[in-house]
This record gives C-alpha cells, structure tokens and sequence, in this order.
C-alpha cells in the first residue's frame, strides 16, 4: 500500500497514467504521482499455472501500461516440462487476448495493447527446470548474474507442496543472499494456503525463515489486493463520523460475508482436502476482520499497521465447536449437489459453507459478536462488512404508530459491487409520524474512473519497491491459525455438515448460530442486491 511518499514528485496528477515505452524512469509520473518500481527480475515458479496466466501476467500488464515497470526488469517463467521463451510469450498473449475479451473480467481492457504487451513480451524468458533439482537453481543463478541492481523477487506461483523445497533449494544455492557479490533484495512472494493448521504453519516458517530473514519473506493473501479492501482504513481514520462509534458502547454486531454463486469449478481434488472454512476462514475473512477491528496504527509504515492488526489476531477468543457452523450444498435451483462434482466422493462430508461466531477481547471489542460466513453455490456474490450499531432508546416514538426501529448498518460492499451503504431512519412523508427505513449508497464508479485492476497489482508493485504493508507476517499467520484449533482438530466428535440447495442463502443453523444472540444476518438474495 505505496503511499505518495514513495514517490519522487508527491503533487504529481493524479489523473490516468499513459504508457511511456521510451525511459520510464525520465517520466516518472504513474498513477497518483507513483514511480517505477526498481529494477528487477522477477521470477516466477509456475511459469505455466493458471495464476500466472490469470493473474499476475494481467497485472503485469496494468503495471506495463500504467508505466509502474523499471525499463530494465526481467521476467524469468520456470516450469517443469520442456518449452520455450517464444511459446510461453504466444501461450499468455492468447490468454490476455481471451481475458480482455471477456466483458465480467475486472481486467477492464477491451482490447490488448500491442505496444504494452509488446514491451512486456520482450522482458519474458522461459526456463524449463524441475522444481527440487539443484540443476535448476544452478541455472538460475547464472540467469541471475546480471539481474538488474542485483535485485530478484522469487513468486512461488505453485501448489504448496513445493514452497519448502523450493526456498531450501534458493537458500542452499545462495540465491536469497542480499548485498553482497552484487545482489541487492531477494525477496520471496509465497501464496495462500501458507499451512492447513498451526503446527503446519510454524513448520513452515520454522523451516522458510532458515533460509531467509521475515524481511524478505511476502505472503500474499489477495484479498489484502483489492482496492476496496484497502479504503478499509480510509473510510474509518479519515473520516471523524465513524471512529467515535466504532466501539462496543455502540455497535451491536459486524457480519463478514465472503458468498459466492459458482461451486468448486473443477477445484474438487483441492476442494475435498481442504473444505469452506480452512479456505477462506483464518485468512481472507480475518483479513477482513482485522482491517474493521484493529485499533489506529500512527502510519502506514508497514509495521506500525500490522502490528495493530496483529493484536487483533492475537485478541480473538479461540473459536469453539458452537462457535461454528459447517454446511454442504445439494441439489438445488442452481444446480447439482457438491457430491456430484467432478472428483469429490459420493459421501464426502467436507464443507463448501462455514459460519463462524468470533469475539475479540479487548477494551474495544469485548461481548461484540463477529460473524463470519462463507460458502459456494449460495444465492448471491457478495464480498461485504456490515457494522450493525445498537438500538436507540424508543421512548420519543412509544406514543406514534412507530413499533419498530430498524438498526442503523454501515455496509463496506468489496465485491462484486464496489462501495458502501448506510441504512438509516427518516419520517415518511405524510401526516402522521412513520418511520422509512432508507438507504444512502456510494458507488465507486460514480466518482472514480473504474481502474484495470485484477488485484494483483498493487501487491507486486509493493513487493518490488519493499512495503510489506498488505503481506502477512509470520506472527500473524500463526496466532490466526491458532484461533481456530479446536475447530480444526476438535476434541470430540467432527462438526456436523449441514446440508443447503444449491443457490440458498446457506444451512438453517447459521440462522439459528445467530438467533443465540437475538441476530440475523444481512439478507443474502439476489433482490436484495438489485437494491444496491
Ligand atoms: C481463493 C479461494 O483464495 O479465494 C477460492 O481458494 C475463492 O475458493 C477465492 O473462490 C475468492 O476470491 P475472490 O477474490 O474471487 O473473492
């Protein structure tokens, strides 16, 4: 999260950065006064992953286009299986060709630029190398001789199964050695899952951080990508309205959504081994969580924010098994069960939905309950924060037709829609005194060119200028982990698994979950989004 003062020239325009393909670096300007990151080579392992494709070459290329790339930055694709430099560059021009083209894409280009792909082609250079053979990191190394300035990001754009092979090979061929014998960073990008518990978590930092220090170590969580994620802290610490308020004294409850319409989409073998909760639970949702919880960090530097974040990780009450609800989706009108799906068993019992109730105890947040939900195939996409505040006395209205106040909800909408909501009361027109329940919206797009963004960008710029402001740290991976434990590996019986139809808002026990409480959750309903 690069504020400004990244920046060489901080009263730059902040209007739309053109491509420069001549010297980047004698034309400073990106968006809002950004600069080109220093140069590097970035190499990426899973050169031929559905990530890179997806991805981070997109981003790449909204990086390109947007002038944000040294003039002098490399990029090395390793993969197993042979190939070659030439194929590589057809195989992801066709890919971006076919992203472009798909209109519910974010990649938000109707067509490729050829110069922009152009100029990132020519930095492309395939390397055929297995994984956990030392004639890989041999061939690497004599790649990375000349990498400019030195510096090198290693993206562990593969299956988890090889982060700990391939920072040991790095480590033991001296490819993370920073300064001396000309080499300036070496960092490390490492995506999710970063463990499925805690002993294997710290297992994997244990075994990381003696190859390398937690300075040059990035773990992604890309939820930590995307814009509306970020304005998280900006709508709370810029704005004097909210803060006063964020508090136990006057908020009754906050509901984390992350819902979603599509099932596993061939992910079956992934999904069964991992299920809704390990997913999306300790690490996109308490991202989430801890961005709407933690208390004012001084700055953005990077460690004045994570560690506020950290204390709130380290604050939540381990979760226990009535915390938690477990569902799986049957038939229903959007389809075929979970069962049914490719590679998944005809009796499986792994979750594609979770709740979860959470407490944080500290001076904020104690007795306020979180909820948390997740899951596949539900009725509606919706990525949101809503922050539900308390009742107001009824004393004034007990003598008017009034019989129910609805709550005031803060709504943070993160996706698909992108914004926030705020429901409140007025008097309805008319003689007597009723209540109407209304809706205050704000769209991003009414207000903001819609920029090409697949939420990657912003994550690989940072780790090629050294912020570490949206990476998780080791610490932080850990206490999440902990968190959820006895929920992991519960004491007594497994969770039971509830089931839902497809295209429901979920199992009845995540309504009952909330009802403990006297709440409900946010309506999940695709009418409910036309609203918005
Ligand atoms: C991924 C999960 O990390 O996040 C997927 O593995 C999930 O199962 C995805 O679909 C959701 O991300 P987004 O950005 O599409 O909301």
């Amino acid at each position: 999260m690069s504020t400004p003062s990244n920046a060489p020239d901080s009263t730059s325009s902040a209007t739309s950065p053109k491509l420069d393909l001549g010297s980047h670096a004698s034309n400073p300007a990106g968006p809002a006064g950004k600069h080109p990151a220093p140069p590097c080579t970035l190499v990426i392992f899973g050169a031929g992953g559905d990530l890179t494709k997806r991805l981070l070459m997109p981003a790449l290329y909204n990086l390109t286009v947007d002038g944000l790339l040294d003039a002098q930055m490399k990029i090395i694709g390793v993969n197993h299986g042979e190939g070659e430099t030439s194929a590589w560059r057809d195989e992801l021009s066709a890919a971006l060709q076919q992203f472009a083209a798909d209109k519910a894409s974010t990649f938000h280009t109707s067509k490729l630029d050829e110069k922009a792909w152009g100029s990132l082609a020519q930095r492309l250079e395939y390397m055929a190398g297995e994984f956990e053979s030392d004639d890989t990191y041999a061939n690497l190394k004599q790649k990375l001789a000349n990498t400019p300035g030195g510096n090198v990001v290693f993206y562990l754009a593969v299956t988890s199964r090889f982060f700990k092979p391939i920072v040991e090979h790095l480590g033991k061929a001296g490819l993370l050695k920073e300064g001396d014998d000309g080499a300036g960073f070496r960092r490390v990008v490492i995506e999710k899952p970063f463990g499925t518990d805690l002993a294997s978590a710290r297992d994997l930092n244990a075994h990381i951080l003696s190859y390398a220090k937690e300075e040059q170590i990035y773990r992604i969580d890309h939820f930590l990508g995307k814009d509306t994620v970020q304005s998280i802290l900006a709508v709370r610490f810029a704005n004097a309205l909210f803060e006063p308020v964020w508090r136990r004294e006057y908020i009754d409850c906050v509901q984390i959504t992350a819902s979603e319409t599509i099932g596993v989409e061939g992910r079956g073998k992934f999904y069964e081994q991992t299920g809704a909760f390990r997913d999306m639970l300790p690490n996109h949702l308490f991202q989430l969580l801890g961005m709407v919880a933690m208390e004012p960090p001084n700055s953005f530097d990077a460690e004045a924010v994570r560690d506020k974040k950290a204390d709130i990780f380290d604050a939540i009450q381990p979760l226990k098994a009535d915390d938690v609800v477990f569902g799986q989706y049957g038939k229903g009108p959007a389809g075929q069960g979970y069962r049914e799906e490719p590679d998944v068993a005809s009796d499986s019992q792994t979750e594609t939905y979770a709740a979860a109730r959470v407490f944080i105890e500290n001076w904020r947040w104690a007795g306020v309950p979180f909820y948390l939900r997740t899951g596949k195939r539900l009725a509606a996409r919706r990525t949101e924060i809503s922050v539900q505040l308390k009742a107001v006395p009824f004393r004034l209205f007990r003598d008017t037709p009034v019989d129910a106040l609805t709550p005031n909800v803060l709504t943070l909408r993160i996706d698909p829609t992108h914004g926030t909501s705020f429901d409140f009361n007025v008097k309805a027109p008319g003689p007597v005194m009723q209540m109407g329940a209304v809706q205050s919206s704000f769209n991003y797009g009414d207000f903001f060119d819609e920029q090409p963004n697949v939420g990657y960008e912003t994550l690989l710029y940072d780790c090629m200028l050294g912020d570490e402001t949206l990476f998780q740290r080791a610490d932080s991976i850990e206490t999440s982990w902990a968190a959820v434990e006895d929920v992991l590996h519960p004491k007594g019986s497994p969770l039971p698994v509830h089931g839902y139809p497809a295209g429901s808002a979920g199992p009845a026990e995540a309504d009952a979950l909330l009802a403990q409480n006297g709440h409900t959750w946010r309506p999940l309903s695709k009418d409910a989004d036309a609203k918005k």
